[in-house]
């Protein structure tokens, strides 16, 4: 895929990148509380945006050396100037200008799902990777959603999500394809678990970071997408966003679940 082909749902605003700061604040634990890496470690961040989820990855391991990249030089800007301190390359994770055998370990976050050739990217990062080395990702599956009260119109507006992503290439169901894409890319010791995210009023930290601030701004963000391929009528899809706002307050539950999966080089 070339660079700045169209297959990013989200965008680049600044409002998407108060989402993704938002949403890695929020999930940090769920999503990282096992991921270590040794002190001395060289990491490639592939997909790196504006960096919320460097920042955690960062955090966690003291001691490691980390390669940021990512193909939108504003979003390079943006981690920049929110005061990242990694190595920021711009670049397309299928055609990155290192040499093989690079890096101890690979971090991927968010990514895949816009990609429209996962497999070929998981291929062309393993390259990078020393024998020995792994791979970790993490993506979600908008398939795994579910939440109270279920009104048609959130429905339809979800579907507007799912089927704008689709539309541009990209996979928003891709949570469930990681166990096959990371062991046919040639990884081993490929192991998938699963993080819920489960939010009602008694846990309201989850209902605002999740509900109100990731999940729907992320609905928010195809508004005009949905319009522009006819998916779902306006006002269908404004009473769907008020709808999935009420599953983040009094009453409302909501639940989600992403997939982390790990692999391994050898040989
Ligand atoms: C949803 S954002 C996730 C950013 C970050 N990992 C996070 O979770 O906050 C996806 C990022 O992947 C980048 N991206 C998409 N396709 C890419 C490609 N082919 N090569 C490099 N970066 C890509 C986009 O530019 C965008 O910044």
């Amino acid at each position: 895929m070339a660079i700045g082909a169209p297959c990013y749902i989200h965008g680049y605003s600044e409002d998407e990148a108060v989402r993704l700061a938002d949403q890695a604040r929020t999930l940090a634990d769920l999503l990282h509380h096992d991921t270590r890496y040794a002190s001395g470690s060289l990491v490639l961040e592939a997909g790196c945006g504006t960096g919320a989820q460097t920042r955690e990855i960062a955090g966690r391991c003291p001691g490691i050396s980390l390669v940021s990249v990512d193909l939108s030089a504003a979003s390079l800007r943006g981690a920049k100037a929110r005061g990242l301190a990694t190595d920021l390359v711009r670049g397309e994770i299928a055609a990155l200008p290192f040499r093989d055998e690079s890096f101890d370990h690979v971090f991927v976050c968010f990514v895949l799902e816009h990609l429209a050739d996962p497999e070929g990217a998981l291929v062309a990062l393993r390259r990078l990777l020393r024998t020995g080395g792994t791979i970790t990702l993490i993506e979600g599956d908008h398939g795994s959603c579910y939440y109270h009260p279920a009104t048609p119109a959130a429905a339809s507006a979800w579907g507007a999500l799912v089927s704008a992503q689709q539309a541009i290439g990209g996979d928003p169901l891709i949570g469930r394809r990681l166990y096959p894409l990371v062991t046919g890319a040639g990884f081993a010791d490929v192991a998938v678990s699963l993080r819920q995210v489960y939010a009602d009023e008694s846990l309201p930290g989850v209902q605002d970071g999740f509900v109100q601030r990731t999940i729907v701004p992320m609905v928010e963000g195809v508004r005009e997408p949905n319009a522009a391929l006819g998916l779902v009528d306006s006002a269908t899809f404004e009473q769907g966003l008020a709808d999935l706002r009420a599953t983040g307050g009094p009453g409302g539950t909501f639940c989600y679940t992403f997939f982390r999966a790990t692999g391994v080089k050898r040989g």
